[in-house]
């Protein structure tokens, strides 16, 4: 192993934003471990040099297992890069409590179970690196994506607790907040059951989903936030947060700030039909 080649833990490595950290971040001289759910077990570098390795982020014996292979073949994981996550849309009055965790499950006890996985070792060693990939969607609510909304904003609240309890362990804790970028998250993001069939919501819905689905494939693809991330783990102390990604969302982020919010409300709602 080079001598500042370093472990890297990367979720959600099959596809979009995770995918090209990956790539990334091997192509830099990492090793780097890639997890998906449709990666078929423990498989050897392929063309890109990212390790593929099988885990579903919604279950303790599928984390465990595979962090601790990770962890017995390496010695170490020194950066995590929790990029794993799914979109559901709909109206929150037809969204069901089971949808409603299912959209938990992966996008916040997800990162959840991955950080009670690595920390044990990375305390230990006195080092690591734990990027967490949120949204501007965590920052600003997107209508009839707000159980989406409401799992980026509790990851916000997740890092900045787990930055200020484990700083003094050296672990540095950082939230990226991507706005769009063309990804295959647009053709993933499911609709609620209820959100088909004759809602009373359904123009606005139907508005607001091709508005998203716009936005995320005019964009451009996540090299950018691969290259934040890089600079990032690459940093003596990073800052907690990095925004990145289209300028009128990131000045979205910067009205929220300072101005009424009912201006933002009025911006967001003509932005999306609704
Ligand atoms: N694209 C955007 O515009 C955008 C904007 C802001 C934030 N984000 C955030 O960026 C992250 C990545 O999104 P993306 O755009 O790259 O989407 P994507 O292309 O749909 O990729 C999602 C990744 O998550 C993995 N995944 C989903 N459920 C999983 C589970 N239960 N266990 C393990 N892996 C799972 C998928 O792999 P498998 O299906 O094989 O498991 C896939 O690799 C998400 O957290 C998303 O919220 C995206």
């Amino acid at each position: 192993m080079m001598a500042d080649q370093r472990v890297v833990l990367v979720t959600g490595a099959s596809s979009g934003i995770g995918e090209t950290c990956a790539r990334f971040l091997s192509q830099r001289g990492h090793r780097v471990y890639g997890v998906s759910r449709r990666a078929a077990g423990a498989s050897n570098a392929g063309d890109n040099g990212v390790i593929h390795l099988s885990m579903d982020i919604t279950r303790d014996v599928s984390v465990k297992q595979a962090v601790g292979f990770l962890l017995q073949r390496e010695g170490r994981i020194d950066i995590v890069v929790n990029s794993a996550g799914i979109g559901i849309a709909g109206a929150i009055e037809e969204t069901s409590i089971e949808e409603a965790r299912t959209q938990l499950e992966v996008n916040f006890f997800g990162v959840l179970r991955i950080c009670r996985a690595v920390l044990p070792a990375m305390r230990e060693r006195g080092s690591g690196y734990i990027v967490n990939i949120g949204s501007i969607g965590g920052l600003i609510a997107i209508p009839y994506q707000g159980l989406y909304s409401a799992s980026k904003f509790a990851l916000e609240g997740l890092s900045e607790s787990l930055r200020m309890e484990v700083k003094d362990f050296g672990i540095r804790v950082v939230i990226v907040e991507p706005g769009d970028h063309k990804t295959s998250f647009t053709e993933n993001r499911r609709p609620t059951d209820e959100s088909s069939g004759n809602s009373p919501y359904r123009d606005r819905f139907h508005r607001a989903v091709a508005r998203m689905a716009a936005d995320e494939q005019s964009n451009p693809g996540p090299e950018r936030v691969a290259r934040l991330v890089y600079k990032i783990v690459t940093t003596a102390n990073p800052r907690f947060r990095y925004t990145v990604g289209p300028a009128s969302q990131r000045a979205a982020v910067l009205l929220k700030r300072i101005a009424p919010y009912s201006l933002v409300e009025k911006v967001m709602r003509g932005h999306y039909g609704v």
